[in-house]
Parts: C-alpha cells; structure tokens; sequence
C-alpha cells in the first residue's frame, strides 16, 4: 500500500516536469508579432520583394512544419539566417496561434 502510494506520487511528478519542459519549449506570441513585424514584414509586405505573409498565409500544422524544416526563400537558405532560433521560436508561436485554422486568426495588421 505505502510503495503505491509513492510510485504514484512519482508519477505524478514526472508528469508535472513533462508539462514545465512542454510549456518552456514555447515561445513568446507577443515577442514573436515583435519580431515578425520588425524583421519578416520588410521582405513579407504586400508588394514588398518576398511577397505578402501573414500568420493566415498557412494552416497551424504547415507553420509547424515549415519551422520544422528550417528552410526559407524556396528552400534556398536556413530560416536563421534571418533571425537567431531563439527567436524563431516566438515567431513560430505567434504565426500558429493566429494560423488560419486557428481560434484566433488575424492578419497582422497587413
Ligand atoms: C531579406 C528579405 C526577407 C526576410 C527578412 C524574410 N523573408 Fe521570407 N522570403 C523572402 C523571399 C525573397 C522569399 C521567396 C519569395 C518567392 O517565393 O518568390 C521568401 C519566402 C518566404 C515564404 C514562402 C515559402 C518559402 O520559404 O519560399 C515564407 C512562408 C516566408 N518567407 C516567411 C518568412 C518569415 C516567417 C520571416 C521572418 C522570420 C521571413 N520570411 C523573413 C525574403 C525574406
């Protein structure tokens, strides 16, 4: 009776530590709209020479996995080569949540 008790208490606090490091893998929506406006929307604008993105450009599933594979400009160069990974984390987080598909999707201002 007793060692049931604690395995499930380690159970319990493995799970908890599953959830910290999901929740610590994501990144920043605000700082991620931050990033994506200051840098992306220079090439990403309507009319600009990267041609017009917003986070409805894709689904939630095809930005996870366009930041999956990492590659940019028709699978020329990596995507940090625009910005550092840390912050294409946030980026990505921003772009999802307001996915096309999302519960929340917005155009990001054009
Ligand atoms: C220096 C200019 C520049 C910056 C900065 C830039 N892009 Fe691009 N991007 C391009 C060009 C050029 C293309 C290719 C356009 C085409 O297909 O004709 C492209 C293509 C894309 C595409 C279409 C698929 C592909 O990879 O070809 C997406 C999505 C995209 N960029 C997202 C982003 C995101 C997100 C950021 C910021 C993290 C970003 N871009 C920053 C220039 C830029």
């Amino acid at each position: 009776m007793r060692f049931a008790k604690s395995s499930k208490f380690w159970v319990a606090l493995i799970c908890l530590f599953a959830v910290v490091a999901v929740v610590a893998a994501g990144g920043s929506e605000t700082k991620g709209k931050f990033y994506f406006k200051k840098t992306c929307k220079t090439c990403h604008a309507k009319g600009a020479a990267g041609g017009e993105v917003t986070p409805l450009t894709k689904t939630q599933a095809q930005w996870k996995a366009y930041f999956a594979a990492g590659k940019h400009n028709k699978g020329a160069d990596a995507l940090t080569k625009v910005m550092p990974a840390d912050q294409l984390v946030d980026v990505e987080t921003f772009l999802t949540a307001h996915a096309s598909d999302s519960p929340q999707p917005e155009t990001c201002g054009g």
